[in-house]
């Protein structure tokens, strides 16, 4: 389909950022919801509508009903495993009841597609090299199953009232704006390391692999899942591994930056591998990931030094 108003739930957050920058290149008109529980104004893109709200309250009724969107694209959500395991009650509400809520807004306010950001975290510990979208859901975490139940209700309503779906199982998605912090985000935690000239740790002995996908390349999955005239469950990843080693050296490689690497022991219940297969994302959805790792990686860590450049400059004028 080929909408003109679109909602990006938690576009002012990592991944939701991006793709408002490419709603907005589209020419749709973009409207961001968040919370700002962990996003941030200013990676909201300018020419995006803003509403400071939590996709709990009842202002999001107010906002669907207002704006009218052909689409949602759901993005926002509690990320952390941790606390998933720690307060599973909060995060059921947040991931599960949140989005169950929005599906009813959406068929009562008609917004003819729904676009989900689930994750590889729904199916546990592979049980093959390459994980396929039939391999079986046995999550780790309440944060696997809350991204998992959303994604029998969407389906659901679709039998039930006709609303149209994009279910994008994520990888490990990395990138500019992406939060040090969070859960998965080895490579905002490296770059950051690296440029205040810090060692950085490994878990176990590196050799563990990830999918690293970046993050313009899920964006470029989101708009390719808007426009899809057919619901579709697809991992959105790269289908090659890379171990946390070559991850290292490929990014003291491609930024001339090294510090000095230590080993830790290997953390209780880490997954060994984990690489999402991205075949029926190409045959369903005409996607593919355009972005190398080397080349996401320089990307990252030069924006986080513009970023870092730009803060020190910030602090010296005041
Ligand atoms: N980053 C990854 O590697 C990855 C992997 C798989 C799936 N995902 C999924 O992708 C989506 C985006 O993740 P991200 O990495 O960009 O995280 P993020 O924390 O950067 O973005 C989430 C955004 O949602 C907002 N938000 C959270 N709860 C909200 C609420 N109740 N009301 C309004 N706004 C709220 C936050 O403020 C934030 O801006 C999430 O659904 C996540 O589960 C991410």
């Amino acid at each position: 389909m080929h909408p003109k108003k679109v909602i990006v739930t938690g576009g002012a957050g990592f991944i939701g950022s991006h793709i408002v920058d490419r709603c907005l290149l589209k020419g749709w008109e973009t409207i961001v919801v968040d919370n700002l529980s962990k996003g941030e104004v200013e990676n909201i893109p300018i020419g995006a509508k803003f509403y400071h709200a939590d996709i709990r309250s009842h202002e999001m009724e107010m906002i669907i009903a207002k704006e009218q969107p052909d689409v949602i694209v759901h993005q926002a959500a509690q990320t952390d495993v941790q606390y998933s395991i720690n307060e599973p009650l909060e995060d059921a509400s947040a991931n599960i009841l949140s989005t169950i809520r929005i599906l009813e807004l959406a068929v009562k306010y008609g917004v003819q597609k729904f676009v989900y950001a689930s994750s590889a975290a729904i199916y546990g510990t592979p049980e093959e090299v390459l994980i396929n979208e039939s391999h079986p859901k046995h999550p780790m975490s309440g944060y696997g199953v809350s991204k998992y139940v959303p994604e029998l209700y969407i389906s659901t309503y679709a039998k039930l009232y006709g609303l149209k779906y994009g279910i994008l199982r994520y990888a490990n998605v990395y990138g500019p704006r992406q939060a040090s912090d969070g859960e998965g985000g080895v490579v905002a935690v490296f770059v950051d390391r690296l440029l205040r000239g810090e060692k950085l740790i490994i878990f176990g002995d590196g050799e563990q692999t990830r999918d690293f996908i970046f993050v313009e390349d899920i964006a470029d999955a989101n708009i390719a899942a808007i426009l899809s005239e057919h619901n579709v469950i697809v991992n959105i990843g790269t289908s090659q591994p890379s171990s946390i080693n070559r991850l290292v050296s490929s990014l003291q490689d491609c930024c001339e930056v090294k510090t000095r690497v230590e080993y830790r022991p290997a953390r209780a219940g880490d997954i060994m591998h984990s690489c999402l297969d991205n075949q029926q994302a190409i045959i369903q959805l005409g996607w593919e990931p355009k972005v190398r790792l080397e080349e996401g990686l320089w990307k990252t860590y030069s924006h986080r030094l513009s970023q870092m450049k730009q803060m020190a400059k910030s602090a010296a004028h005041t």
